[in-house]
């Protein structure tokens, strides 16, 4: 059977930026900036997906399309070695734990459609979002949501996926501006304005240790980094074109969404009065559905935000299970009806859990999601960096221009050495913060280390390991 393929450029494009803008970009971007200083927050997270987010969506690229195959058989194919085989089962991995909770999510936004368009929340926001969270209806509206998911993946990529992302991007966009425009006209607005684009430098300065792991991980996760998806998608690409111009292309494209977010979010937020602070994962359900309740055609503006968010959210989770599929598909010759099928079976299971038990979710969404994604980046990187060597580069540069090809050696050393020590550094930190790990100062030579700098030196020597140990005849580095 001959591998699939996107059948035009903007098809590709339009897929990828699908998978990257969804819940990341509507619920979680404006919790993250509410509770890390607002415009600070912006200005290092755009930092980030700069220097890291495009670099690493290259090298995700670049491994998916010179191996045509998923993340497991990538990594397999492209080594010939057990251990890196070994590790791209990691993404199967992560793809079950990204769906399950992010289904969840996906059935309330479903049910908040319905719930706008009868103002069944208008009476009291938090205590209708309190009777709806988890529990058995909330089973049932995940199924839902995985049932639509699995009724695209099951069409393929070109009928399937290339299809309905190239209806559902514009309609987000169109949808988008339209209600910015609506927050943006509402008295107050002003207010969530500011605290959304002018950053704080004082607070930046004084915080810059802790924002910059929640502006890594948002930074990841909105990209759809680390779990394979990009690799997945850059393997069903047939002709040389500029995979730099397709990456900046579709990191621009998810910003603008992403800010577009904070634009819609926060104006509304403030208008009512319930400022920044009404933040947190509920913010959504509960301050800014609230806002809709108080606020004039609250019901059409309802229908419309959290339409947006369900298309959004639907054009990710495809690129959620696509991965577990082509796993399947690829490696054992199953078909993708079978293959399907089988992974809807283990995600009803799973995302059942998530949406019964509220600690299993928050430790899902939140601390588990984080790790998987640094620390599978950090392995494509190093993959990329030094397990292809010589033939990640041949595959940047095909069909690349000019400038792209200038920045080929700069981008391999990016890869392979800056930024894994800096998403170590971010990982060990992180793992020390879900375990309540605190190091005490130490004194080393007359130099007096606080924990950040233990973590760093720690990540550094963590990082010069592994590029010993992966070291091979074709590493340019
Ligand atoms: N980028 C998606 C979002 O912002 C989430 C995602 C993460 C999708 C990883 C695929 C893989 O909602």
């Amino acid at each position: 059977m001959t591998r699939e393929s996107w059948q035009t450029r903007i098809g590709f494009i339009l897929a990828a930026v699908g998978s990257a803008v969804g819940l990341g970009n509507l619920w979680r971007f404006p919790w993250m900036t509410s509770e890390n200083g607002g415009a600070a927050f912006l200005l290092v997270y755009l930092g980030i997906v700069l220097a890291v987010g495009v670099p690493g969506l290259l090298a995700e690229f670049v491994i998916g399309r010179r191996s045509r195959r998923n993340p497991v058989g990538a990594l397999s194919d492209l080594s010939d070695s057990k251990g890196w085989t070994a590790f791209g089962h990691v993404f199967v991995v992560t793809a079950v734990v990204l769906l399950s909770f992010y289904s969840v999510v996906g059935g309330w936004i479903l049910r908040y459609v319905a719930a706008s368009a009868t103002g069944a929340y208008f009476a009291d926001p938090g205590a209708y979002f309190a009777g709806i969270d988890y529990g058995i209806e909330a089973v049932a509206f995940h199924l839902a949501f995985l049932g639509a998911t699995a009724a695209i993946v099951l069409r393929g990529v070109r009928r399937g996926i290339e299809s309905a992302t190239k209806l559902m991007m514009p309609a987000i966009l169109v949808l988008l501006v339209g209600l910015a425009a609506w927050g943006l006209s509402l008295d107050g607005a002003g207010a969530g304005v500011d605290f959304f684009l002018t950053p704080d430098f004082g607070y930046l300065r004084a915080n810059f240790l802790d924002i910059l792991p929640a502006a890594a991980g948002q930074a990841l996760f909105t990209l759809s980094l680390g779990a394979g998806t990009m690799v997945t998608y850059a393997s069903y690409l047939g002709e040389d074109r500029s995979l730099v111009a397709d990456g900046t292309a579709i990191a621009t494209l998810n910003t603008v969404v992403g800010v577009l977010a904070g634009v819609v979010v926060f104006p509304i937020l403030f208008a009512l009065g319930a400022g920044a602070g009404a933040g947190g994962p509920g913010a959504l359900f509960v301050s800014l559905a609230g806002a809709f309740a108080a606020l004039p055609y609250g019901q059409v503006v309802g229908v419309a935000f959290f339409g947006v968010v369900a298309l959004a959210a639907l054009s990710s989770s495809i690129s959620m299970l696509e991965i577990p599929v082509s796993f399947l598909v690829d490696e054992y010759g199953v078909s993708r009806p079978t293959a399907t099928a089988s992974f809807v079976g283990v995600f009803a299971v799973t995302g059942s859990v998530c949406a019964l038990y509220p600690n299993v979710f928050s430790f899902v969404a939140g601390t588990l999601v984080d790790l998987l994604l640094t620390g599978g980046l950090v392995g494509f990187l190093l993959f990329a960096g030094w397990v292809m060597g010589r033939g990640a580069l041949d595959e940047y540069r095909r069909g690349a221009g000019g400038l792209a090809r200038s920045l080929a050696t700069p981008w391999l050393y990016a890869v392979g050495v800056v930024i894994p020590v800096f998403l170590v550094f971010t990982f060990v930190s992180g793992v020390a913060a879900a375990l309540g790990v605190t190091v005490e100062p130490l004194s080393v030579l007359g130099v007096t280390l606080d924990q950040t700098r233990v973590f760093a030196v720690v990540s550094v020597a963590l990082a010069v390991v592994a590029f010993l140990g992966l070291r091979r005849p074709d590493s340019v580095l």
